[in-house]
């Protein structure tokens, strides 16, 4: 009776061996490594020529292991990486701070990761434009953050491709020009930020027949023109703003533009 217990864990753990061994662990895509691994040699050489203190994030991004294990990468259960998360990787740790401009050429190799659904760029001050063509391949993506970096430009057309994207923070960047009818094609937005921005002219119509949005926030941008009635269509949404306080909204805050 003694033994019981003893020869539990003993089955328990036969189990847990077999079970380890049937249970096949994914590798990712060997393309997929690798351009996470030339993203990474990228960084590294612009860091290391800039600081004498050696790069030290994204130090378990190594040849030998599978990228699944990596820090910062999340896999589907068959090994393809669907999620990033680079927030503040470009970012020197104190006492530097000074930013290093990096181009947003950097992201190039990234884009051929089309099995991504999560992508996290913010606080990493990339600049230049948003590269289009790169991020209209990533159709699978859900969530995109892009919050604190200097891109500059307007929303290239290709990022409209992105029909399925619940998230999109594009905040505290450089952006500029009209904010079109294309928002439309983001039909399943939950989530707007756009704030700190440079976007000018009126808040396009289509954007008030985004059913499913619960957040937006357009403020800190250059915006004008009435506000349309239309709003009152998005019936997820709280505004939160002094001026707009209209019923269900969740968080619309358009505050310091030109209304
Ligand atoms: C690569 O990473 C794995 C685990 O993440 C580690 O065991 C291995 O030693 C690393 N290889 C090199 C060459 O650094
Ligand atoms: C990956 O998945 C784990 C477990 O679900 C989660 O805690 C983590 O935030 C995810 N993201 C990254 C980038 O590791
Ligand atoms: C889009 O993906 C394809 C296939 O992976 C690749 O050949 C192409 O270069 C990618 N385009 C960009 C702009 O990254
Ligand atoms: C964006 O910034 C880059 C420098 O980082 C500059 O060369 C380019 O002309 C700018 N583009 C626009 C549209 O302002």
């Amino acid at each position: 009776m003694a033994n019981t217990p003893i020869l539990l864990t003993l089955m328990l753990s036969i189990l847990l061996t077999f079970t380890s061994i049937i249970i096949p662990s994914f590798s990712c895509p060997i393309h997929q490594k690798q351009a996470l691994l030339h993203f990474k040699s990228t960084l590294t050489s612009i860091y290391n020529s800039k600081y004498s203190d050696k790069f030290v994030e994204l130090d378990s991004w190594n040849s030998t292991s599978n990228c699944c294990s990596w820090e910062r990468v999340n896999c589907s259960t068959t090994g393809s990486v669907t999620e990033l998360q680079l927030s503040g990787v470009a970012t020197p740790p104190p006492p530097d701070f000074e930013q290093v401009p990096i181009s947003s050429d950097i992201l190039t190799p990234l884009f051929h990761i089309r099995s991504l659904e999560r992508l996290d760029i913010s606080f990493n001050y990339f600049e230049g434009e948003i590269p289009g063509d790169g991020f209209g391949n990533l159709t699978k993506l859900l969530h995109l953050d892009m919050w604190e970096n200097n891109f500059n430009g307007s929303i290239p057309s290709q990022l409209f491709q992105l029909t399925n994207l619940r998230y999109l923070d594009m905040s505290s960047n450089s952006l500029e020009g009209k904010l079109g009818p294309e928002l439309a094609s983001f039909r399943k937005l939950t989530t707007l930020r756009l704030f700190d921005n440079r976007f000018q002219g009126p808040i396009p119509a289509q954007l008030f027949a985004l059913e499913s949005l619960q957040h937006l926030d357009l403020s800190d941008n250059k915006l004008e023109g009435p506000l349309s009635p239309e709003i009152g269509k998005l019936r997820n949404l709280e505004i939160l703003t002094p001026i707009f306080l209209i019923r269900s909204l969740e968080v619309l805050d358009i505050s310091v533009n030109f209304f």
